[in-house]
């Protein structure tokens, strides 16, 4: 049992374990320890991919009530516990409370999500094979079988529903995981190990295993983890999959979310909207989310109003301690994070872009920052920024808008404020990404639909039905001789 003087102990194949050495998890915003965690061995990896091989078949074959159960039960204690870990997640990754107690709400919505959909998962499709003289009497039944144990790889910009969208999709389909929460904000991922240890699903079926990122080619290897489910940077995720070609794997990976205003969407309402909604969420969880608004990409007609009620709402964001229930804006994950956001934005200004505001950085914290004028070739014109960073561009009509939005090696989601049904439609058919959010910001996620990217994004889904389709493969049953 973990004292408050003792390092965490991990998870190991459902019970509580502790190895031989120990980190320190550190606030960003002042730096005090919030945590320390003890890290597994080796052996104690391996015991663990051992056990999760091992219960694979008897957990494939239990009863959907039990997985359900066992969700049902997370879903409950993380609501029953839900301030706790809302100070959690603010205390580890310097999340303002609003978000973090917003990211909880969301873990449980996986939760639940998870139990029902492990409820009706899987009953089978039935199809008729007698349309040929030689499949007289013959009948294919088919059902999805996981692949076999799941590698659930976890961010550090959303510590504990990141980690729930790895995890409960695997418990849904029966199949075991081992899951490697952030070095940075390993502590959410811990707790879900503690709530999944008041269940009674079998030991082996899930480990939480804060494995140091250098141990971590070896288990991107172990060919007894056919599954990596991984959400992080770009070059981390593609060097992955080049890593193990022959597995399954989804790629959770970056975005330079677009939100597109077009000419139609004018009234003073509607611009009032857009100007807030893009305010927020270029600097929610100071812009560390892979859909925040990085790029504005706005139609001529109502850019010269836009403008400036972005720039009133960002001046209008409260930058400060996480813990402060006003706080909109805290630090970045780290002072590193926060130089290199400062080191781009130097690098946009002194290539011509304009600063509208923000530009300064006290320690991890980075003001909410809106430039126009960006060259394209830039760190910010073509890279994920993950910090709270926008930069604004004036096009002529939506064919302009969509090309522009699409003119990214990204393709994660996109927001497009318009009021024209048709134009949404356009916009769904033209814009090469995983999900365009109509009337809003690209940074809407509901955790039950798909999520994931095109071009370098990613690969494979998310959400929670998503993410167990890919976990599973169809098998089909032909039963002959029938009387159909
Ligand atoms: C991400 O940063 O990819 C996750 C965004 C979210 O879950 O809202």
């Amino acid at each position: 049992m973990t004292t408050a003087t003792s390092p965490h102990a991990f998870w190991l194949a459902g019970r509580e374990a502790t190895g031989d050495d120990t980190l320190d998890v550190t606030s960003p915003w002042d730096g005090r320890v919030v945590g320390s965690i003890s890290l597994p061995t080796a052996d104690q990896v391996e015991e663990a991919v051992a056990a999760a091989a091992a219960v694979a078949d008897e957990f494939s074959a239990t009863p959907a009530h039990v997985r359900a159960a066992a969700l049902d039960h997370v879903t409950a204690r993380v609501r029953e516990r839900s301030e706790e870990i809302a100070t959690l997640i603010s205390s580890e990754n310097g999340k303002p409370m609003k978000w973090a107690r917003g990211e909880v709400g969301r873990c449980v919505s996986v939760f639940r999500w998870a139990a029902d959909e492990a409820r009706r998962f899987n009953s089978g499709e039935a199809q008729r094979l007698d349309s040929d003289a030689g499949g007289t009497g013959r009948l294919a039944y088919t059902r999805r079988f996981p692949f076999g144990p799941v590698l659930g790889i976890a961010p550090f910009n959303f510590p504990l529903n990141l980690c729930a969208h790895k995890v409960a999709p695997a418990l849904a389909v029966g199949t075991p995981i081992i899951l490697k929460p952030a070095p940075a904000t390993p502590l959410s991922g811990l707790l879900i190990g503690e709530l999944l240890a008041e269940t009674d699903l079998p030991a082996g079926s899930w480990s939480v295993l804060p494995v140091p990122n250098d141990r971590m080619p070896e288990l991107v290897q172990d060919e007894r983890l056919p599954i990596i489910s991984f959400t992080g940077s770009a070059p981390v995720g593609w060097s992955i999959l080049d890593s193990a070609p022959r597995k399954r794997v989804t790629l959770e990976l970056g975005g330079n979310g677009a939100a597109i205003v077009l000419g139609d969407y004018s009234s003073e309402d509607d611009l009032d909207w857009a100007a807030q909604r893009i305010a927020t969420f270029s600097n929610y969880q100071a812009g560390q989310s892979c859909i925040s608004v990085q790029r504005v990409i706005a139609d001529s007609s109502v850019y010269d109003r836009l403008v400036p009620r972005i720039v009133t709402a960002v001046e209008a964001l409260r930058t400060g301690d996480p813990a402060d229930p006003a706080t909109d804006v805290g630090p970045l994950v780290s002072e590193d994070a926060a130089k290199r956001v400062e080191s781009w934005v130097e690098e946009a200004v002194s290539g011509g872009a304009k600063l509208l505001a923000g530009g300064k950085r006290e320690g991890a914290t980075y003001a909410p920052t809106v430039l126009e004028d960006v060259g394209p070739d830039t760190q910010i014109g073509c890279e994920e920024v993950f910090g709270p960073v926008m930069s604004l561009t004036k096009v002529e009509g939506e064919d302009e808008a969509f090309a522009v939005a699409n003119n990214s090696k990204y393709g994660l989601q996109a927001g497009l404020f318009t009021h024209d049904i048709q134009a949404a439609f356009r916009a769904h058919r033209s814009l090469e990404m995983g999900g365009v959010i109509v009337g809003d910001v690209p940074s809407y996620r509901a955790d039950q639909m798909p999520y994931g990217g095109a071009k370098q994004s990613g690969v494979g889904r998310e959400g929670v039905r998503f993410a167990m389709e890919d976990y599973t493969y169809e098998r089909v049953m032909v039963l002959t001789g029938l009387d159909l």
